[in-house]
């Protein structure tokens, strides 16, 4: 696991856009696992950026999301669909027909879940896959006491992440939040070839350090990623403010970078 502390979310999220873009470019069929979330999306922004100046395109490469609410269209503007819609793909030259997202209305939940992992594999497992941390440390939806070797299945939320989301998406309201959703397993998730975690505010210190120092374990499902060994995870100083580690892991992965 490398760990990359930044003085501002911002570099943070330029440092894990250039590892895409560097990625993309060097083969233009990548396949990407994308988040959804408020964390990733000033890196979407500077991925869209990339595309713009023509460094990068995104017309050979295919997508699958983490991660969708049981009970909502995708049209729905509390959509994970409708979320990705909005912050990237239509920024980017992705084609729409090459982006996944699970079906949050699937008559058959557990069989969407099937095929959506049927697909991953047959278009040969997920390059790099994009992750935020809950506060609680979950990855995806994976809420604590989830096995760090589950699959894509339909997951229950805690009430300490409807909290979280129904402040971000639900207007406050934690009754509109839905108490279920669909979601690529830790062990799915631990099968991409390169991890990029990102992680901003002190309110994700607990679950960084949990991730990283803590023992691997199902209460924090991120801390799975400690077997896993292309993880990197781009967090600003107050997410790293508990890493016992921090000024090791910082000169580390600076130096692997090259900054
Ligand atoms: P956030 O969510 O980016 O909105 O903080 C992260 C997560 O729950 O995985």
């Amino acid at each position: 696991m490398e760990v990359v502390i930044c003085k501002t979310k911002e570099e943070a999220s330029r440092l894990a856009a250039d590892m895409i873009t560097a990625a993309v470019k060097k083969n233009p069929k990548t396949v990407l696992g994308l988040a959804t979330g408020s964390t990733p999306v000033m890196m979407y922004s500077e991925m869209a950026k990339a595309v713009k100046a023509k460094k990068v395109s995104y017309k050979l490469v295919k997508s699958w999301n983490l991660d969708e609410y049981v009970g909502l269209a995708g049209t729905h503007d509390q959509s994970y669909r409708y979320f990705m819609n909005e912050n990237l793909f239509k920024k980017i030259d992705i084609k729409l027909s090459n982006t996944h997202v699970l079906n949050g209305l699937a008559k058959n939940p557990e069989k969407e879940c099937r095929a959506y992992e049927a697909q991953i594999k047959k278009a040969g497992g997920i390059d790099i896959q994009v992750l935020g941390i809950g506060s609680d440390g979950h990855i995806a939806f994976n809420e604590p006491g989830t096995s760090l070797s589950s699959r894509t299945s339909v997951v229950y939320l805690t009430p300490s992440t409807i909290k979280d989301n129904a402040r971000l998406f639900f207007g406050g309201d934690m009754s509109k939040v839905p108490t279920q959703a669909l979601s690529m397993g830790v062990g799915t998730i631990c099968e991409a070839k390169k991890i990029i975690m990102l992680a901003f505010g002190k309110g994700k210190a607990d679950a960084i350090k949990g991730c990283v120092e803590g023992g691997m374990s199902q209460f924090c499902t991120a801390s799975a990623l400690q077997a896993h060994n292309d993880t990197w995870i781009f967090c600003d100083e107050a997410a790293a403010s508990k890493l016992k580690l921090k000024d090791y892991y910082a000169w580390r992965s600076a130096t692997k970078l090259g900054l």
